[in-house]
């Protein structure tokens, strides 16, 4: 019915129209379901998958173990996060991943490692369990200390006693610690934190290790006229039920933790990491580039990876596309762990207009349950239209029209969400969109051009001309209550915009 109600109104418009009309074929518009000039592709949904297969080969290789250094002084101090493997090629320090880096951490490094700020956790000792116990104190007895990966950092503690409690509480103090290994150093100096010599070793980590990795046997002389370096009584202690990690700021948690990972499609980047840091795969995602044909990341993946039963590193998966657990894949000869998906948080209501979806083939309204289509009444006629019509649609079947839907006259209309933006005042917002141009030819579509729209401003205007779908984006503020809206088309020079997203920085 919609349709015949247009039409109608077309026929009382016809004259005005006709005398603005530049000198073209006047059949053919998109309010007719006229077909394009050119042919153009829709968003390849399923194209670049996750390469499993580097993944696996990463895990087997990779080396991330580490323990307590004899040379290194005692701290609370915890490391930076940093990537160790790239896209299935792993990184030596500092080689490379400068631009990744920055990334994760920005321009000024924020605070990631929750272990720098000191504040206990109040996990009380019994909430943790003996994974393995070291050997005796005997002259003879030998045991060695853990090499594995998530190590954090260490302290000395009295050695007037074995004393598990203060290790405990060490790992308390230490955001990130869930597992400490306590151990006596022999034939090294050490102090403990009331100036009296001591060789009572506590390391933290954030990974769960075993006697497997009971690795490191000392052997080097640090101290002249001493032996060589041996460790005895090296016992591990676990947390029982770590916390569940802070979800990010702008993200919701979607799945997990679950043991498989997800191999969804439209993958953006693939790192490994040396700690298992939600919130730097966060800010991987939010600073990852736009894909010309996927756009931004929307989706990231993080888990624990073990291989032959020891953990061997950390991977962080980001995407274009949202999954759920219907990708969930546990690759042949590794472990996955720990695994959580998360999506950005979209602040935009239907940015894709598939809300829309009056009838089975071909539609097309000014007005939808989200959407206003605001045309310059004095003059203009349908200038900003939804349309339900698979073929005009870059992803799914409906998509936004700007410029004359039957062209009438050449103004431009607005697309206004009917929904005001939800954001944090002074936070700043990206907005991303996929814009075509390609309808009426290279000829007539030269003088396409859109903007978008902020509280009734323009924030960003685009002379964009002729091209077929295209990522766009740009940076607007929140005030806290937003109105959204994307102003254009100049017909025949017509607009089609999809997949529009607001997301936080
Ligand atoms: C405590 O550590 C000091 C310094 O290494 C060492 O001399 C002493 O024998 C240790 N005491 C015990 C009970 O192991
Ligand atoms: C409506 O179109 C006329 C003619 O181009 C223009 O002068 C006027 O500013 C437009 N009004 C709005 C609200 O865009």
């Amino acid at each position: 019915m919609p349709q015949f109600i247009n039409l109608l109104c077309l026929l009382s418009l016809a004259s005005l129209a006709s005398a603005r009309l530049v000198e073209r074929d006047t059949t053919r518009a998109p309010g007719f379901g006229s077909p394009r000039a050119v042919v153009v592709e829709k968003q390849p949904q399923d194209a670049a998958q996750l390469d499993i297969n580097k993944l696996i080969t990463v895990a087997k290789t990779i080396d991330q173990a580490a323990g307590a250094e004899d040379g290194a002084p005692p701290s609370t101090d915890v490391p930076e996060t940093v990537i160790t493997a790239v896209d299935g090629s792993i990184t030596s320090a500092g080689s490379g991943t400068d631009g990744l880096l920055q990334a994760m951490h920005g321009d000024t490094p924020p605070d990631l490692s929750t272990g720098s700020v000191l504040q206990r956790r109040a996990i009380a000792v019994g909430d943790y369990d003996q994974v393995f116990v070291g050997t005796g104190t005997g002259p003879n007895d030998r045991d060695a200390s853990i090499n594995g990966i998530g190590y954090l950092t260490y302290t000395v503690l009295s050695n007037g006693t074995y004393d598990i409690n203060a290790c405990l509480n060490f790992c308390d103090l230490i955001g990130p610690c869930i597992f400490v290994n306590l151990y006596y150093e022999f034939n090294n100096v050490l102090t403990d934190p009331n100036g009296h010599p001591s060789n009572l070793k506590c390391a933290a980590y954030s990974e769960v290790h075993s006697a497997i990795e009971k690795t490191n046997f000392g052997g080097q002389t640090l101290i002249p006229g001493l032996g060589p370096t041996y460790i005895q009584q090296s016992g591990g202690w676990a947390l029982r039920s770590p916390p569940a990690p802070a979800t990010p700021d702008g993200y919701d948690l979607v799945f997990g933790p679950v043991n498989a990972l997800t191999s969804s499609p439209q993958a953006l980047n693939s790192v490994n990491l040396n700690t298992y840091d939600v919130q730097a795969c966060a800010n991987l995602c939010t600073r990852q580039a736009a894909d010309p044909r996927f756009g931004l990341c929307k989706f990231f993946n993080i888990y624990r990876i073990s291989n032959d039963g020891i953990p061997s590193t950390y991977a962080c998966n980001v995407f274009a596309l949202v999954t759920g657990e219907e990708h969930l894949v546990s690759p042949n000869g590794i472990v996955i762990r720990d695994s959580r998906g998360y999506a950005r948080t979209n602040f935009l209501v239907d940015g894709g207009f598939e809300a829309y979806a009056d009838c089975d083939w071909f539609c097309f309204t000014e007005h939808t349950a989200n959407w206003d289509g605001i045309t310059n009444t004095t003059v203009g006629f349908m200038d900003a239209t939804v349309f339900y019509y698979e073929t005009y649609a870059y992803v799914g079947h409906s998509v936004g029209l700007l410029g004359s839907a039957y062209a009438n006259e050449y103004y431009p209309g607005t697309l206004q969400s009917k929904h005001a933006i939800q954001t944090i005042p002074g936070k700043s917002y990206v907005v991303s969109f996929f814009v075509d141009n390609t309808f009426s030819g290279a000829q007539f579509e030269v003088d396409a051009w859109h903007e978008v729209m902020w509280n009734g401003v323009a924030a960003q205007t685009w002379q964009a001309g002729y091209h077929d779908w295209k990522h766009y984006q740009t940076t607007v503020v929140g005030t806290g209550n937003d109105i959204f809206g994307i102003h254009g088309g100049k017909a025949p020079a017509y607009s089609f915009i999809d997949e529009i997203y607001i997301f936080q920085l």
